[in-house]
C-alpha cells in the first residue's frame, strides 16, 4: 500500500479536481460522473455522516479535506466490507480505491456540500496545439499526439474543443519543423493563429494543451495564452513530448 501512496495522491487529486467539475445534486452531497465506479456501492451523507453501502470488498477510502480550493490533508481509510460509517465535513471529497489493486478506483469521487449550494457550473474548454505530419520517432500521423489526449479530457469532462491551429500550415517534415521551430524560438515569434474562441468568458476551466519543442512551448501557445483574460479560471495545462 505504501509504495502506491504518491500514485494514489496524484491520481486523487485528478481526480477529486474533475469530481468537481460535474454531478448532480442529490440532498447534501454531489456525486460526479467522472471515474470508474460500482453500481453496487453508494455513498450518501447526512448529518456529518459518509455511508457506504454495498461494498463487497475490502477498499481504502481517501477522504481529501480542502480549505476553500486549497487541499489541507488526505487521509487513507479502511471501507469494511458492507456499510461503512465515517465522520465527513462540509466540502471533503471522498474516493473509494480497491484495497488490493491500486490502479483500480471503485467509484467517482464524492464531494460533500450543502443541500442548497447550487451545481458547479461544467464550463470548461480544452483548447490544444497539435501538429500533424513527420513525428518524432514513429513516422507520418494524421492526428497529433497532444490532440488525441485533448479529445480524452474533453470526452471525460464533458468539455469543448478548440483547436489553436496557424495561419500558416507548419511543415509537415521533421527537420524543416525544426528548423521553423528554432527561427520561431529565435525571435521570439508570436504566430498567427486562424480562429479565436468567441466566448471566453463563459469558460470557467481551461485545459491548454500543446507538444514540448525545444524544451518549450511552441510560440503560437504564448500567443493564445497572451490573447485572453484567464482572470479567475483555473487553467490546467497539459503537454505530449
Ligand atoms: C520542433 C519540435 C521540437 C521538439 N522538441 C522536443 C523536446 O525538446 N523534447 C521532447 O521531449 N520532445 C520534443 N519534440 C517531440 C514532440 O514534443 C512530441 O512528438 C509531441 O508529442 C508532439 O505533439 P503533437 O503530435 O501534438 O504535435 C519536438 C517536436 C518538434 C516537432
Amino acid at each position: 500500500m505504501k509504495k502506491f501512496l504518491p500514485l494514489f495522491i496524484v491520481s486523487l487529486i485528478l481526480c477529486f479536481c474533475m469530481g468537481g467539475f460535474s454531478g448532480s445534486a442529490n440532498n447534501s452531497y454531489v456525486f460526479s460522473e467522472v471515474g470508474a465506479q460500482s453500481d453496487d456501492v453508494s455513498m450518501t451523507y447526512e448529518d456529518g455522516k459518509l455511508t457506504i453501502e454495498g461494498l463487497d470488498e475490502a477498499a481504502n477510502l481517501m477522504q481529501a479535506s480542502f480549505t476553500g480550493k486549497v487541499l489541507t490533508g488526505v487521509k487513507l481509510l479502511e471501507a469494511k466490507n458492507g456499510t461503512t460509517e465515517v465522520t465527513a465535513n462540509i466540502g471533503d471529497k471522498f474516493f473509494l480505491w480497491s484495497a488490493t489493486n491500486a490502479m483500480r478506483p471503485l467509484s467517482a469521487a464524492v464531494t460533500v456540500r450543502p443541500a442548497e449550494q447550487p451545481e458547479p457550473s461544467n464550463n470548461i474548454l480544452v483548447a490544444y496545439f497539435s501538429r500533424t505530419g513527420e513525428n518524432y520517432s514513429v513516422g507520418t500521423i494524421t492526428t497529433g499526439n497532444t490532440a488525441i489526449v485533448a479529445q480524452m479530457i474533453a470526452e471525460q469532462t464533458g468539455g469543448d474543443l478548440f483547436e489553436i491551429k496557424p495561419v500558416t500550415p507548419y511543415p509537415s517534415d521533421y527537420q524543416e519543423m525544426l528548423a521553423v521551430a528554432e527561427k520561431e524560438a529565435a525571435e521570439n515569434a508570436r504566430p498567427e493563429i486562424a480562429d479565436t474562441v468567441p466566448n471566453m468568458q463563459d469558460y470557467d476551466v481551461v485545459f491548454i494543451g500543446y507538444p514540448i519543442w525545444n524544451g518549450d512551448m511552441p510560440k503560437i501557445v504564448y500567443h493564445f495564452l497572451e490573447s485572453y483574460d484567464f482572470s479567475g479560471k483555473t487553467v490546467a495545462p497539459f503537454n505530449t513530448h
